[in-house]
């Protein structure tokens, strides 16, 4: 049964997409079979994993019902993927709908035993495709830029989690906090990355010890759409997402 992984932040612009995409990409490199799934309407996972996002069946038609999730699977030359168009902005998963929360959850589990990872992106918005997602999910992921604001959104989003905890999914298990575009050769990156801890301690949740640096790079692959992994092996970025997937099988993913 494949596990499934959430990558989430309500806050935007904090290295979920591309987060999704290392972890998808970093997961294949040990011979995983890997299904990547958008859940954000701009589609920027999708794109950096070389999948069509118009006129295909994408993630819309799977939450709207219209196909399984079988058959919006998109085999690319970097991935698997279930695509996220902008027809996502518009779905209309009606929260008065008995179970609404499962509609993805139930479309995955057609196709789990066929994945070891599903990792799914998530729109910044703790909205029903978030629960969606957290309810589909074995284990959550959480980007955060060394910031403040990043830090304020976190106990939000713990509320989120206890919530969907007690509702759909009492197994949604924390992987980690996960700092990025990190320097850690700026007092205040260090100074926030000890505040982290402290927020993450009092909230019971890990902070990864992997922190992933800025670098060009993460961007180009993303928008050249090759794999990081084999574009520039070498680049502290990369490596520090090779080393945040190996902690995160350290861990017991
Ligand atoms: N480690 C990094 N170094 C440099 N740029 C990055 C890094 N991580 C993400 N970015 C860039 O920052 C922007 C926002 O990242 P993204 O993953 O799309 O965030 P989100 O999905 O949370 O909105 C993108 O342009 C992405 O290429
Ligand atoms: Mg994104």
């Amino acid at each position: 049964m494949g596990i499934v992984i959430a990558v989430a932040n309500q806050k935007g612009g904090v290295g979920k997409t591309t987060t999704a995409n290392a972890l998808a990409l970093g997961l294949k490199r040990g011979r995983n079979k890997v299904l990547a799934v958008d859940l954000d309407p701009q589609g920027n996972l999708s794109f950096s994993l070389g999948a069509a996002t118009e006129n295909v069946r994408a993630a819309y038609h799977v939450l709207a019902k219209e196909c399984g999730a079988g058959e919006a699977i998109q085999k690319t030359p970097l991935a698997d993927v279930i695509a996220g168009n902008i027809m996502l902005s518009s779905v209309q998963i009606d929260a008065a709908q008995n179970n609404w929360e499962f509609i993805l959850r139930n479309a995955l589990s057609e196709v789990r035993s066929v994945y070891d990872y599903i990792i799914v992106d998530t729109p910044p918005a703790l909205s029903v495709l978030t629960i969606n997602a957290f309810t589909a999910a074995d284990g959550l992921l959480v980007p955060i830029l060394a910031d403040i604001f990043s830090l304020q959104g976190l106990a939000r989003l713990n509320d989120t989690v206890v919530r969907v905890r007690e509702y759909s999914n009492p197994a949604l298990r924390m992987l980690g906090i996960v700092l990025t575009r990190y320097n850690a050769r700026t007092v205040l990156s260090r100074e926030i990355r000890a505040t982290a801890q402290m927020i993450a301690d009092e909230l019971n949740l890990p902070l990864l010890n992997a922190a992933v640096r800025a670098s060009v790079v993460i961007a180009e692959a993303q928008s050249m759409q090759v794999n990081m992994f084999k574009y520039m092996p070498r680049n502290n970025a990369v490596r520090d997402y090779k080393k945040l997937v190996q902690e995160l099988i350290e861990r017991g993913l």
